[in-house]
């Protein structure tokens, strides 16, 4: 295993030279040589289920963009597969599960115990690309968290307000803890999974964080988001990203995890008051940046680090970045990140 590149020394707040940067959907559709993959196969699942291929296209954003760290391709919805929910990736239109959870007796059918078994390809696409990378970057592991995760067994698809999930918090918490709960123990092993096959960092990706107050989001998110860290504290570097959780950030700054990832829609000096010293940040430039002038890109790429100081961080956009932005503005934001001196460095 890595220790000490640089990203790993900035998620456990060591002496770094710059800041690391990678970009969240770093391997995917803004690349055209991912895109030739993808046009000769059949889908998307079958790029993430080949692990040479899946292994291949993590590799890309290292050679072209020169990022920091690769991150493994796959999805965060082979969790609800393994456990007995197939997805369908459609065209167009994103995920899509034929079956959902309804009942208390869907949540006892899932698969628990074993479910990280079936999950071999993603190990063995890490192992390969741990191989090609010879060494170079670290490799950044996955899995959505255990909210995000039940927001698709229950609503079976995306949806601006999960509200299908949420009645399930209001008028049956006891059984969202068992349903949570189990998805909670299937990551935790898939996790370990991907550490034993070569992962050098963690991210948890709660994308859906948004949609809950902080009471629920402390509720039903919380504990299970500390299962996870401590599972893994002291010994792999883990970044919780809950886009939007604001009104959670004091509860994420009380867990045993090194990185917590900014959307951008917080304010930088506001974070860092409220989540302390003690913790490394990632982010935050807005995606849509990307849109923008090369000298706009520059200008607010400088910013974003002048605010977070240099100062444990680890530096990314607030969300994936988009489809349609081009590679070489991306390029552009890495080279400003990696370019960038401290005033009174
Ligand atoms: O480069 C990377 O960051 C690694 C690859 C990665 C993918 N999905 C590949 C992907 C990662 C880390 C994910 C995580 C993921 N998947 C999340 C959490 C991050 C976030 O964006 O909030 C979520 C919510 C999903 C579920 C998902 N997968 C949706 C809603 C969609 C459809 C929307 C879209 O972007 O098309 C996907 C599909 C998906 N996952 C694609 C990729 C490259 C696009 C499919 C394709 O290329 O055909």
């Amino acid at each position: 295993m890595q220790t000490d590149a640089l990203i790993l020394r900035a998620a456990k707040g060591l002496k770094v030279e710059r800041t690391p940067v990678w970009v969240m959907r770093q391997a995917g559709r803004i690349l055209p040589e991912y895109r030739a993959i993808r046009a000769s196969l059949s889908g998307f699942k079958e790029l993430v289920e080949t692990p040479a291929l899946a292994a291949e296209v993590s590799k890309q954003p290292v050679d072209i963009l020169g990022v920091d760290a690769a991150i493994i391709f796959s999805d965060i919805l082979v969790v609800p597969e393994a456990m007995g929910l197939p997805y369908q990736m459609l065209e167009q239109k994103g995920p899509w599960f034929e079956k959902t959870i309804e009942t208390h007796a869907d949540i006892l059918r899932l698969n628990a115990h074993n479910a990280h078994e079936n999950l071999q390809y993603v190990y063995d696409a890490i192992a390969c690309l741990k191989k090609n990378l010879a060494g170079s970057v670290p490799i950044i592991g996955f899995a959505g968290a255990p909210w995000t995760i039940f927001c698709y067994m229950i609503e079976g698809k995306g949806s601006k307000t999960f509200s299908l999930a949420k009645k399930w918090l209001y008028q049956a918490p006891d059984l969202s803890h068992i349903l949570l709960d189990k998805i909670t123990e299937v990551t935790i092993q898939y996790l370990q999974e991907q550490v034993r096959a070569g992962a050098d960092m963690l991210q948890i990706f709660d994308s859906w964080a948004e949609v809950l107050s902080p009471e629920a989001y402390r509720i039903f998110a919380i504990p299970y988001l500390d299962k996870i860290s401590q599972a893994f504290a002291g010994k792999t570097p883990i970044t919780l990203f809950s886009k939007g959780a604001h009104g959670s950030r004091k509860y994420l700054a009380a867990l045993p995890c090194d990185t917590i990832g900014l959307d951008w829609t917080v304010d930088i000096a506001e974070s860092r008051a409220i989540i302390g010293a003690n913790k490394t940040l990632q982010g935050n430039l807005d995606p849509c940046v990307l849109y923008s002038s090369e000298a706009e890109i520059v200008k607010q790429t400088e910013k974003m680090l002048a605010d977070f100081a240099g100062q444990r961080h680890i530096a990314n956009l607030g969300h994936g970045v988009y489809p349609d932005t081009d590679w070489q503005k991306v390029k552009l934001f890495i080279d400003v990140v990696k370019n960038y001196k401290f005033k009174n460095a």
